[in-house]
Formats: C-alpha cells, structure tokens, sequence
C-alpha cells in the first residue's frame, strides 16, 4: 500500500505540490489525470524518491521513503517497475538488452534463465520476434511496449507509469492503456499511472485523482468521476 501525506514540494519558491495527500489501495491501479504543468510526474517522481519533498511524507508497504537514504532507496527500488514519460531505452542495446538490464543488474539469474524471462515478457506484450531491433527501428507504440515489458520484468509489484499513451495515436493508446491494465492485474500490481488521457484512464482506473495547480480537486472511480458535478472535472472530462 501506498500512502502519501501532506506532499508539498516548490521550485524556485513557485509550488508545484500543495498538500496532496492519498492512498493507494494494494493492487488497485489509480490514475492521477492533469492538465500539462499541473505536477504529475513531479508527484510520481516523489513516489519513486527521486524528488524528495519539502514536507510531507510517502511510505510505501508502511516505509516512509522520504527519510531514507539513496542506498535503502537503491535497495527498495528494485520493487518498483518505473515507465518515464520519455520511455527512456538504451538506444545502444536491442529489445532484448534493454529488457534484460534491469535482470542483469539486481538480480544474479543465469544467462538461460534470464533469456527465458525475457521471451516470456515479450510473449506477454506481444512483441515477440523484435528482439534484435534497435529502439529507432521501432515504432513509437512498439517502445512504449518494451518499455513497459523492462518496468515488470523484476516482477514488481508496484509500478508507476508516466504517460504510457503520450505520443500515440487512439488505437495505440487503447492498445497499450489495456496491455497495461491486463499486466497490472495479472502481476497483481499496485499501480499509479499519471496521465491526461482521459478516455482511456477512465477505462483502465480503478480509482483517479484529478490534480490542478498541485492539489487534488477530485477522487473517485470511474463512475464517480463521470456524474461528477465538480467544474473542473467536468470541463476536463468533456
Ligand atoms: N526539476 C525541476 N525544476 C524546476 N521546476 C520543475 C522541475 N520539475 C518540474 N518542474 C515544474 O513543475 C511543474 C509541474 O511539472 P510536471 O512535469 O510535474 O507536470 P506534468 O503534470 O507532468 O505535465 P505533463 O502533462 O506536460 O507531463 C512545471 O511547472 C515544471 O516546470
Ligand atoms: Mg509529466
């Protein structure tokens, strides 16, 4: 379970985080929709400790993670599947590396064992055959795949997303909004996605959050969120 309390986090004296506050329910995915600026992938980034907030606190399985230190981050990050907004692959290694790497640096599985896992993965996300390409010779649908395929590999099972539908087209984006949704409870993954792609958050959310100017304006499941007479969400679901 994930907890956060009482987050507030600025830059340059300008807040960006204003007091949020919220829980996430073991292996429930929640949706955290905003408009672009409104803090999204700084409040993901703080659930992952790599910003650490001015006040405030988030623990994760009871463990606040903002008073530990980078080594015990290290340690409890391996727990953790993380998709960047930028999906962020080696573009130096193949499908296959790239999937590996997260196998080869924390764990001390063999080479057969980790070849097994990764064939496994990519039958799961339906990206068999591509594991010798490089990510430029992938489309940008396949990347967001095989960067999602490199989040699980570890068998986590927290995993954050940011944006996994940015930059695709509709059918992509559904595509991969039910591949993850499919994964995520499969894996019985507790899972926070940051995005504004509404459509499809409201088809794979158990529960969203609807962040504006740093804080949170409103929270429920897909069904609340849709006879919603909260302004800002309305506008923002139309
Ligand atoms: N490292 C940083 N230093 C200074 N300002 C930052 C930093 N990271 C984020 N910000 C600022 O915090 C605000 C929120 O940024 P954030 O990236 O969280 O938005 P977002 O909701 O994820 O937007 P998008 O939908 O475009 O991804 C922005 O005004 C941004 O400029
Ligand atoms: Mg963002």
């Amino acid at each position: 379970m994930i907890e956060v309390h009482h987050l507030y986090k600025s830059f340059n004296g300008q807040g960006v985080l204003e007091d949020v506050s919220l829980q996430v329910k073991k292996g429930e995915i929640l949706v955290i929709l905003g408009e672009s600026g409104s803090g999204k992938s700084v409040f993901l980034k703080h659930l992952i400790g790599l910003l650490r907030p001015d006040s405030g606190s988030v623990s994760i399985n009871s463990w606040d993670i903002t008073r530990m230190t980078e080594q015990e981050l290290l340690r409890i990050r391996k727990d953790m599947g993380y998709l960047f907004q930028e999906g962020a692959l080696y573009d130096f290694m193949n499908v296959f590396e790239n999937i590996a790497f997260p196998l080869r640096e924390h764990t001390a599985f063999d080479a057969e064992t980790i070849r097994m896992k990764v064939y496994n993965i990519l039958k799961l996300i339906g990206l068999e055959g591509v594991e010798q390409k490089y990510p430029a010779e992938l489309s940008g649908g396949m990347r967001k795949r095989v960067a999602l395929a490199r989040a699980i590999i570890l068998d986590s099972k927290i995993l954050f997303c940011d944006e996994p539908t940015s930059g695709l087209d509709p059918l992509r984006s559904r595509n991969i909004s039910d591949l993850l949704h499919e994964v995520a409870k499969k894996l019985h993954c507790t899972t926070v996605v940051a995005s504004h792609d509404i459509q499809n958050s409201l088809r794979i959310a158990d529960r969203l959050a609807l962040l504006q100017s740093g804080r949170i304006v409103a929270f429920g499941t897909p069904s609340e969120f849709k006879i919603s007479s909260n302004m800002f969400v309305k506008e923002f679901i139309i």
